[in-house]
């Protein structure tokens, strides 16, 4: 691998949420968990036993246990250890969430030991030389919140504002960059479109309106974060993928392709493209489209089923400073994969891609692999696992450094140097 082509100041990260790895969280996510894992377990298997790997997890999926995200892996009281793995790992830098429900349990009410906690949380990243990478909301609301209607009603920003206040001041001096908002377009079509997530709501213009609302959002939200400190980098974590026609030439196809482009890429970019210091996004997938349907190779998959092209990188960062011209940072990427059978050639094939779109000029700025730990993936619950470091949750807890993360530290290691 060439040495120089990466910056010397290039991010080097591993992204989380805290809904997904702290524990003991109670917002909208953890009620619905409760009040939903036995119907998730029950569905199970129509939900995806078409997976190839349907007889290894068939156990778990079929376990309402695993739809409850309790203790999480403890990230809350084990950050600091997790932190030495971050070292340990070569990685300069951390994507994190900060909790809303655990800050503003109560509308209007501060719990400053969590506060407090975040104070701890971040100054801990930063003894250790790691770039903390603020994460505002990664879709879990304080439940007062939601049952005020959380971001369906535009006077309920008036709350986001004031929580984002809070955060500005007691964190935004301490910090380089924030991300707003997680995804907003999943968020909105999960939650309102097609009523996986909660609320669970299945209407076309209730999605628009929320997704309307959540470009208010961030655009408030950075208007405060830049006034309390103007040199703080702030962005947001888009969800992109690489869309491209089954057939080109095909006029249906690349009409398509053009459509799905726009509105699932550059809907939410296009409308806050005036108020981001870089473009940060989080890529998944590649999606063929011949017609109006998605056609995508049967091989090869990772665990949850998702057609894997590392390499689709490539076109979507070229794409993205095309249309932008700014610096661009991979807020999440990577691949549920329990055996760690493709990991290490999925960051390799990552690495060529960011390494190609860098020689021709593309500025990127920083990776973040997704993720750091095993953890909960939302409505799949614990069995897909996504992390660098294997948790073992019926053991302790017991982290322990997959194979492909050994290889990927040594990696940047080397590229770390002089
Ligand atoms: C989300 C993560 C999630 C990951 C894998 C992303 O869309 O931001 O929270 O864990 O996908 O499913």
């Amino acid at each position: 691998m060439t040495k120089k082509i990466f910056p010397k100041n290039f991010l080097w990260g591993a992204s989380t949420a805290s809904h997904q790895v702290e524990g003991g969280t109670t917002n909208q996510w953890s009620v619905w968990e409760l009040s939903h894992a036995a119907e998730l377990a029950k569905t199970a298997e129509k939900r995806l036993g078409n997976l190839p790997i349907w007889k290894d997890i068939k156990s778990r999926a079929q376990d309402p246990h695993n739809y409850v995200s309790g203790s999480g892996v403890e990230h809350y009281s084990r950050y600091k250890e997790d932190f030495d793995i971050v070292k340990q790992l070569n990685l300069n830098s951390f994507r994190f969430g900060i909790e809303w429900a655990r800050i503003e349990p109560s509308q209007g009410e501060w719990d400053e030991n969590a506060v407090a906690h975040y104070h701890s949380y971040i100054k801990e990243l930063k003894r250790r030389k790691i770039e903390p990478v603020l994460n505002i909301w990664h879709w879990t609301l304080p439940t007062w919140f939601a049952e005020q209607g959380g971001f369906k009603k535009s006077e309920n920003l008036k709350h986001w504002q004031h929580f984002v206040a809070k955060i500005a001041e007691e964190f935004g001096r301490d910090l380089n960059y924030v991300i707003t908002l997680n995804e907003p377009n999943v968020y909105t079509a999960s939650s309102y479109l097609n009523g996986q997530w909660p609320p669970g709501e299945k209407n076309p213009l209730t999605f628009l309106w929320v997704y309307w609302n959540l470009v208010r959002a961030h655009k408030y939200a950075y208007k405060i974060l830049k006034a309390k400190n103007p040199r703080l980098q702030v962005g947001i974590a888009a969800q992109l993928a690489n869309i491209q026609a089954k057939r080109p030439h095909n006029f249906i196809d690349e009409l398509v392709t053009k459509w799905m482009r726009y509105f699932w890429n550059w809907m939410f970019l296009r409308r806050i493209r005036l108020q981001q210091d870089f473009i940060g996004f989080n890529y998944y997938f590649t999606d063929y489209f011949k017609g109006v349907r998605r056609h995508n190779p049967q091989t090869p998959l990772n665990d949850l089923g998702w057609y894997m092209e590392p390499e689709g990188l490539y076109p979507l960062l070229i794409r993205i400073w095309t249309r932008y011209k700014k610096p661009i940072m991979v807020t999440e990427n990577g691949v549920a994969d329990a055996g760690d059978e493709h990991r290490r050639w999925w960051l390799e094939e990552t690495m060529v891609a960011m390494e190609r779109a860098i020689s021709e000029g593309v500025d990127v700025c920083g990776y973040f692999h997704w993720s750091l730990l095993d953890n909960f993936e939302w409505a799949y619950g614990w069995w897909p696992k996504f992390g660098l470091v294997e948790v073992d949750r019926e053991h302790g807890m017991k982290r322990t450094i997959r194979p492909s993360a050994k290889w990927w530290a040594e990696e940047i290691s080397e590229l770390q140097q002089d």
